[in-house]
């Protein structure tokens, strides 16, 4: 089965409003074809501009964090209702810098994951090993505890909206990419999982890589079969080196075809 390839920046704690704005009007002139999609996660105070600037355009908007309940007393926390409402499509959920430097647990993961997709948006849920769990060869047995505890009890159907992305924590920011071996063996691993648990589901659903994807690695990734889309950081500010990825995506999707 062919799945539409996704291609979503994210920005992480970069950009101000004004330095959002030119890039955002870059962006609206890439076009999101049958082959790929384009997504882009600015920070919670650039969604709405930002937003507005993209609407005219194929490219969809993502956050890149949510709560897990819906409005309440919780100071200075965004809920799934309000970045629908603003005219989100995906939310990142479970990123591994909120694992690791804001102690989300993987219930807490859970809990916002139902929160988005009860939303009626998209989540891109993150999963990853980190170096020290690579080098023992846990990387498998980490990625399917991490589904296992944010999927549970999450029915096939509403699991048809999700993405995963793998992201090796050892890989994230540091320039080192898993090879695309490494990855294409982690996302056949993952769409395994998906089909214990949804069956035929997980053959729709897009498993995204992410970690240091640039221009020159991206093709070779996104060639593999089960590597569906990348999750893109610090490449993703740069509007050349950015869309010189989704070129690259739509060139690997060409030839799976
Ligand atoms: P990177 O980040 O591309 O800068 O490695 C990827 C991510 O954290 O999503």
């Amino acid at each position: 089965m062919l799945r539409r390839c996704l291609v979503a920046a994210n920005w992480k704690m970069n950009m101000t409003v004004s330095q959002a704005l030119p890039l955002a009007a870059q962006l609206a002139t890439l076009t999101s074809g049958p082959l790929a999609e384009i997504a882009v996660a600015p920070p919670f105070v650039a969604l709405f501009p930002v937003g507005q600037v993209l609407r005219p355009s194929g490219v969809a908007l993502a956050a890149q964090n949510c709560h897990a309940l819906s409005a309440g007393a919780y100071t200075g926390e965004v809920s799934a209702p309000m970045l629908a409402d603003l005219g989100c499509r995906y939310v990142i959920i479970g990123h591994s810098e909120r694992r690791q430097l804001f102690g989300e647990s993987d219930s807490f993961i859970h809990e916002k994951v139902k929160a988005v997709l009860e939303a009626g948006l998209y989540p891109i849920l993150c999963v990853g090993e980190t170096l020290e769990e690579r080098e023992h060869n846990q990387t498998l047995e980490v990625v399917s505890k991490q589904l296992q505890a944010n999927l549970a009890g999450i029915s096939s159907g509403l699991g048809a909206k999700l993405v995963i992305a793998y992201e090796p924590i050892w890989a994230i920011g540091t320039g080192k990419t898993a090879t695309a071996q490494e990855a294409q063996e982690v996302h056949a691993h993952i769409r395994g999982w998906l089909q214990q648990l949804w069956g035929e589901t997980s053959k729709q659903l897009r498993i995204l890589y992410g970690g240091s994807v640039k221009a020159s690695n991206a093709e070779e990734l996104m060639a593999k079969p089960d590597i569906d889309g990348a999750l893109v950081g610090g490449a993703s500010l740069q509007f050349a080196e950015f869309s010189a990825i989704i070129e690259a995506a739509k060139k690997a999707m060409a030839h799976k075809k």
